[in-house]
C-alpha cells in the first residue's frame, strides 16, 4: 500500500517507528521500495555522494528534478520526498512556491523537504496551502554549513536548545507533516518528539525519534570520504563491489570472461557464406 502523509501521522499516533532512506536513481529506489521502507528521500546529499561536491551548496533544481523523477519511477509504495536545494526557497515565498511546484510536477515528488525553522515558516505555510506536503528539517542543516562553521552538533547551549524547540513548534504550526532532526543531542530530540504532534525523523538525533533516516551510501559502506559518528554500517557493499570489479578485470584480461554461456550463436552456414 502507498505510504502517504496519513501513514506518517498514523505511525506516530500508534507508536510505530518510521523508516526513511535516501536514494537518487531508479534501480536503488526500486530495491528499497520492494523491501518496504516507508519513505525515500531524494536528498540534496546527492551533491556529496553522487556528484562529488564537498557540500550541498552547488546542487540545482535541475539536479533534484532529474534524480527525483528517476526515484519516483522506481518507488511504488514509499513516500517520495524531494529536497529543495539551496536558494530555491530562501529567497522568497514566491520562489519557494514555484520551485516546490516544479519538484511535484517535473520530479513527481509526493512531498518536498526544506531546511530551517522559524525563518522559513512563511514558505512552509504557503507551500502547504498550495496542497504540497512539506517535511521540515532542523538542527544541523547542511545548507547552513558556512553559517555553522562546520559540521557541528546543534542545540548544545540553553539558548540554542530553546531556539531548536521553538523551530520545531513553529514548523509544526506552519503545517509541516513531519520534521527531520539532524545532529542534535538525544535528550533534546526526545523532548521535541514528545512535544510535537507530527512525527520526528532523526539522523544523529538518537533513538527516541519517531523514525530514522540515513544516507544509503553511508549505511552500506559505499562512501568513504567522511563517516559521521551516527552512521551504522549495515553492510560493506563498497568492498563487495571492489572485489567483484577486480575479478571482472582479471577475467577479461585472462580471457575467462565472457564464457560460452554469455555468447550468442548463429548457424554455421551463415558464417560460411561470408568467406
Ligand atoms: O540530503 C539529505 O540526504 C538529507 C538527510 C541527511 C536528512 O537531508
Amino acid at each position: 500500500m502507498k505510504n502517504t502523509v496519513m501513514t506518517f501521522q498514523k505511525a506516530k499516533d500508534e507508536g510505530n517507528k518510521l523508516t526513511m532512506l535516501t536514494a537518487y536513481d531508479y534501480s536503488t529506489a526500486k530495491l528499497f521500495d520492494e523491501v518496504g521502507v516507508n519513505s525515500i528521500l531524494v536528498g540534496d546529499s546527492l551533491g556529496n555522494v553522487i556528484l562529488g561536491y564537498e557540500d550541498t551548496i552547488s546542487v540545482t533544481m535541475e539536479d533534484m528534478i532529474h534524480h527525483g523523477a528517476a526515484v519516483a519511477r522506481g518507488a511504488k509504495e514509499a513516500l517520495v520526498i524531494i529536497d529543495m536545494p539551496f536558494m530555491s526557497y530562501q529567497t522568497s515565498v514566491y520562489d519557494a512556491l514555484v520551485n516546490a511546484g516544479r519538484l511535484m510536477k517535473e520530479g513527481r515528488a509526493d512531498a518536498v523537504k526544506l531546511e530551517g525553522g522559524v525563518e522559513v515558516c512563511p514558505q512552509i505555510k504557503a507551500i502547504v496551502e498550495a496542497g504540497i506536503p512539506v517535511c521540515a528539517h532542523i538542527g544541523l542543516t547542511p545548507q547552513s554549513i558556512n553559517a555553522f562553521g562546520g559540521f557541528k552538533v546543534q542545540g548544545k547551549s540553553e539558548k540554542a536548545a530553546r531556539k531548536l524547540l521553538e523551530d520545531a513548534r513553529e514548523v509544526e504550526k506552519a503545517g509541516a507533516f513531519a520534521v527531520v532532526i539532524e545532529g542534535v543531542p538525544r535528550k533534546l530530540a526526545d523532548m521535541i518528539t514528545e512535544q510535537l504532534r507530527i512525527p520526528t525523523i532523526g539522523i544523529g538525533a538518537g533513538n527516541g525519534c519517531d523514525g530514522q533516516v540515513l544516507v544509503y551510501q553511508d549505511m552500506l559502506g559505499m562512501f568513504s570520504d567522511f563517516t559521521p559518528k551516527f552512521v551504522k554500517r549495515f553492510a560493506n557493499i563498497g568492498e563487495v563491489m571492489k572485489t567483484a570489479v577486480k575479478q571482472y578485470i582479471e577475467e577479461v584480461q585472462s580471457g575467462a570472461f565472457p564464457a560460452e554461456e554469455h555468447e550468442y550463436t548463429v548457424d554455421d552456414s551463415v558464417i560460411e557464406k561470408l568467406y
